[in-house]
């Protein structure tokens, strides 16, 4: 089959999308299989919203998508018609960085920050998650669940666990949240293990013998 005859039998699977991203509309043509991501990305060169894994598995592409939290690798920008987005991008406002962004970085939520960007895009939501008194899996009584909710920490990793780091900030991640949402801005003190403990995880961690 020549070039000719294969762009005959292969039309381009194009179509329009209009989204409104970080309070600008913009009208896209894209291919029909086009995911959220790759349009953010490739299209609009919005790389502040990163690729992990591509299917749904860690957090890194999660955008606020009409007020709530979205894993943009999961999503075909062809059902985001007339949506609004907000990335990372679109955070700070007038020079000024997002609360959260501004609490990330005094209580050092990110080491490579690569997962950072999903990570405040997933907290910004679940601000607005808690005030509306959304439930959750450790959620212990759903039948009265008051709006204005003030999250544990066991809810606040439960909701925040969709998102993985891979280097592990998720305590300072914790602390970040806890003041933008409750004004508790204790920052985490650390201890050496005890010697019980040390003794305790040898014994649930035995490395495998050298053979
Ligand atoms: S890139 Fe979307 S969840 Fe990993
Ligand atoms: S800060 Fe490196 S992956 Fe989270």
């Amino acid at each position: 089959m020549n070039e000719k005859t294969m762009k005959t039998s292969f039309p381009p699977n194009e179509i329009q999308v209009s989204l409104k991203i970080n309070d600008k509309k913009h009208s896209l043509t894209l291919d029909s299989r086009t995911s959220l991501l790759d349009a953010l990305r490739e299209h609009l060169y919005l790389t502040g919203t990163k690729k992990g894994c591509d299917h749904g598995q860690c957090g890194a592409c999660t955008v606020i998508m009409d007020g709530k939290r979205q894993l943009a690798c999961l999503t075909l920008a062809a059902t985001c018609e007339g949506a609004k987005v907000t990335t990372i991008e679109g955070l700070a406002k007038n020079n000024e960085l997002h609360p959260m962004q501004d609490a990330f970085v005094r209580h050092d939520g990110f080491q490579c920050g690569y997962c950072t960007p999903g990570q405040i895009c997933s907290a910004v939501s679940l601000l607005e998650e808690a005030k509306n008194g959304e439930a959750s899996y450790v959620t212990a009584d759903v039948r009265n669940i008051s709006e204005e909710l003030k999250l544990s920490e066991e809810e606040i990793r439960e909701r925040l666990s969709g998102n993985i780091c891979r280097c592990g900030a998720y305590n300072n991640i914790v602390q970040a949240f806890k003041e933008v949402h409750s004004g508790d801005d204790e920052m985490p003190t650390w201890k050496s293990a005890t010697e019980e403990q040390m003794r305790r995880a040898k014994k649930n961690y035995q490395l495998p013998e050298h053979q």
